[in-house]
């Protein structure tokens, strides 16, 4: 455990150093929008989409500067969803990370420009050359990230999630929700890692693609219970906002005790998934535990 964790530690500080580096400078001549990009971004979050994308590539033997890139891209992408997610509009959330969401700690127009530049930076930063990938490589992880932020995938699902707001649902809609909204910018992060690898196979693309099916919607069904049971401290944002916002969520529709049961089985899934991919040493399934516990 203490190697996983040391692993973290080294990844999450590498990540760290790079957002930093490709984030605008916020210089004090500087228009205050560089300055709102860096406090959605840096200094918080657990980084699972840039960890899963690292973890991938590796267990897949691909060298770790080829994967910097792309981890960046989908943390940029899932910060912005972030600070768009906590508007007055959408949730209307006042701390994320432990600190005043980005429209409280500047203004909504700045949030929302905020989350349009971050979207462009993380197809900017995919659409660099570099000689650790082919044009062909970093073409297909664009695409990738493209249809997963859009109205197929993350963006979509949070359409879904706000008309589903105040309305009764089941875990069929539920979960169809959740593939989209959470769901595809995790398997979008497996998927990155995969095109990494250059001849990656058919067993290899099905064992991580069903891990990260599985882990997407536990980690959102996760989520929720954590808004019922968890306190301010250890979330950094705001407890009970769901049931404010009258989300009908997986917990809210099915019971506490019915939702933890079944990230107890998708955790499960996601695990056996990993027996197919013969990658000794690799942490995927320990970051399940991880970040599902
Ligand atoms: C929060 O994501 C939104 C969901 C999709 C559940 P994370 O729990 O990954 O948020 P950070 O990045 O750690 O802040
Ligand atoms: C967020 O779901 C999903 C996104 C695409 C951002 P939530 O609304 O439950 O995320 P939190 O709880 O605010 O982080
Ligand atoms: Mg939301
Ligand atoms: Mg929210
Ligand atoms: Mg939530």
């Amino acid at each position: 455990v203490s190697t996983f964790n040391e692993y973290l530690k080294n990844r999450c500080s590498h990540i760290e150093t790079l957002l930093d580096r490709h984030l605008p400078p916020a210089l004090p001549t500087a228009n205050q929008l560089h300055e709102a990009m860096r406090y959605a971004v840096l200094g918080g979050g657990k980084r699972l989409r840039p960890l899963l994308v690292y973890l991938t590539g590796e267990a897949l033997g691909v060298r770790v500067e080829a994967l910097d890139l792309p981890a960046c891209a989908v943390e940029l992408i899932h910060a912005y969803s972030l600070v768009h997610d906590d508007l007055p509009a959408m949730d209307n959330d006042d701390l994320r990370r432990g600190k005043p969401t980005c429209h409280k700690a500047y203004d909504e127009a700045t949030a929302i420009l905020t989350g349009d530049a971050l979207q462009s930076l993380a197809f900017d930063l995919l659409a660099k050359t570099t000689p650790l990938l082919s044009a062909e490589q970093s073409l297909h992880m664009l695409k990738t990230l493209a249809v997963a932020s859009g109205s197929s995938g993350m963006a979509g699902g949070q359409a879904l999630d706000l008309l589903a707001a105040g309305r009764p649902s089941d875990a069929t809609s539920i979960e169809r929700l959740y593939h989209l909204k959470t769901g595809a910018l995790i398997r979008a992060s497996v998927d990155m890692g995969l095109i990494a690898k250059q001849d990656a196979t058919t067993n290899q693309k099905a064992a991580l693609g069903e891990y990260a099916h599985c882990l997407g919607l536990a980690f959102q069904i996760h989520d929720d219970i954590q808004d019922i049971e968890s306190d301010v401290a250890t979330l950094g944002k705001t407890p009970g906002n769901d049931q404010k916002n009258q989300k009908p969520t997986y917990p809210a529709v099915m019971g506490i005790t019915a939702a933890k049961a079944q990230v107890r089985l998708l955790q499960h899934q996601a695990k056996a998934a990993l027996f197919c991919l013969d990658a000794p040493g690799n942490y995927l399934g320990q970051l399940l535990d991880h970040v599902l516990t």
